[in-house]
């Protein structure tokens, strides 16, 4: 899968993934990142990207003209694709927006900054405005960081074991159950004796309930969205 992001800060992007789990899935070529500064399309003359808004007011706005050449560059090159624009005015990313987003191809990013963009780009090549929570970040390059890194761990080959991404918090909006490893008693602290028992089909209920308990502790919002068995809603009423 590739992802294309069109920046200011190409480095930002490329220095945060490039490490552990995704810097390795980048190094086999499972999943290509492309970062393009779209200040070398800018036609001015001292390659500025920004201006002032019209009717006044503080900051600056990022100009249609260097985003709009940087993708139609893209497109020529690489094809179409969405074009997802990072602001906190988009709907807010999750995990099922993740696995909409781990079934296309390609994918390309805008990171903005400063006080905005002009709107004439939202209006001519935006197809998704994606949010990543209720907070303002300085611009949108941590916010790629962090759907690639979501995206990129659901692409076939990326995690070493690919039903890990099945059992884990939010697939089935259910929290993950709690792990332990050995030591088996560690500073007073003991493993759970049903885990060691080796019976799996009481290993199983066991880690099913714990789900259930920590989704109904940490998180109740989640429930409405879980599947939930007779049994699930049995135990929950206990
Ligand atoms: N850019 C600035 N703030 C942001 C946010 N919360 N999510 C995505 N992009 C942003």
């Amino acid at each position: 899968m590739k992802f294309n992001v069109l920046t200011l800060f190409p480095d930002m992007v490329m220095d945060s993934l490039n490490h552990s789990i995704i810097g390795k899935a980048m190094e086999k070529g499972i999943i290509q990142v492309n970062s393009i500064n779209f200040r070398d399309f800018s036609d001015s003359k001292h390659n500025s990207v920004d201006d002032y808004p019209y009717g006044g007011g503080a900051g600056m706005v990022i100009q249609a003209q260097p985003v709009l050449d940087a993708y139609e560059d893209l497109v020529k090159k690489e094809g179409t694709s969405r074009l997802i624009y990072l602001t906190p005015q988009g709907k807010t990313f999750n995990q099922a927006m993740a696995e909409e987003f781990a079934r296309e191809d390609q994918l390309t990013f805008l990171c903005g900054h400063y006080e905005g963009i002009d709107e004439r780009i939202i209006d001519s090549i935006v197809t998704d405005e994606v949010s990543i929570g209720d907070f303002v970040l300085t611009g949108g390059e941590m916010a790629v960081v962090l759907i690639i890194d979501a995206v990129a761990r659901l692409i076939p080959g990326v995690l070493k074991n690919n039903t890990s991404s099945e059992h884990e918090s939010f697939h089935d909006y259910l929290l993950e159950y709690p792990q332990y490893s050995r030591p088996e008693i560690y500073k007073g602290m003991s493993v759970p004796k049903v885990l060691l028992s080796g019976h799996h089909k009481n290993i199983e209920i066991w880690r099913r309930e714990q789900s259930l308990l920590r989704t109904y502790k940490k998180r109740p919002d989640l429930l409405p969205f879980a599947n939930l068995t007779e049994s699930d809603k049995q135990f929950l009423k206990k």
